[in-house]
């Protein structure tokens, strides 16, 4: 079995040495099979946001059966490749800021996963209000924030995160340091280590 998952593991490493991505669809599976049953949980539509080429949802897909995918990037070109592994049924591009997606409904999705995205530069702490509204009371969020930038008070990740507990908008279930990198030299890199933060939205 240890040998089978092994396998399983190594086949989504990517090539760079990165595997934020499969954490992030493991353990957003985890507990999506705690809070649904096997066929519904199958069913909950999810986003994917800066889901780049889509490797995280390719992992939901192929190897935990979801089939409602949805794909965000503010990047046509990713979008362009994740187009072509065929495991979503909408693609939105967008800037995700703290201004309003037009393309997305108020509680429209019942999941998020989000690898590698909410970082310095890409995804920063304010968007988070939005991003919730477009989640329905009980999604489960599941995104990675590399170790470094969470930490550092600077960037306001953890103070952002916070806040939206204190003013119950979510609640954290789960935050995780894992690997970010498996890589022969990833100790030398300041981003070898990631955490992976789950959330569950609660009613309005
Ligand atoms: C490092 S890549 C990660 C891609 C993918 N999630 C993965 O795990 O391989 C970050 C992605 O987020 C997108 N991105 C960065 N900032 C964004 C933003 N503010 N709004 C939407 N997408 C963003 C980029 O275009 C890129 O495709």
């Amino acid at each position: 079995m240890y040998i089978v998952l092994c396998t399983v593991f190594l086949q989504h490493v990517a090539p760079s040495g990165y595997v934020g991505h499969i954490f992030c669809a493991e353990i957003f599976d985890k507990f999506a099979s705690e809070f649904h049953a096997e066929e519904s949980k199958r069913n909950l539509k999810i986003l994917d946001m800066g889901c780049g080429t889509g490797l995280a949802s390719h992992i939901l897909k192929e190897r935990f059966g979801y089939n409602n995918l949805a794909a965000l990037d503010v990047s046509e070109h990713m979008l362009e490749k994740a187009r072509e592994k065929r495991i979503f049924n909408r693609f939105i591009c967008s800037y995700v800021t703290n201004k309003r997606v037009n393309a997305i409904q108020s509680a429209e999705f019942e999941g998020l996963v989000s690898s590698a995205a909410v970082t310095p530069g890409q995804i920063r702490p304010e968007a988070f209000d939005e991003i919730l509204r477009w989640m329905k009371p009980g999604a489960i969020i599941c995104f990675t924030c590399r170790h470094d930038a969470y930490v550092s008070v600077e960037y306001g990740y953890q103070a952002k995160f916070n806040e939206l507990q204190k003013d119950k908008k979510w609640t954290l279930i789960s935050n995780t340091e894992t690997d970010y990198y498996r890589h022969p030299r990833a100790n030398e890199f300041s981003h070898s280590k990631t955490r992976v933060l789950v959330y569950r939205v609660l009613p309005f």
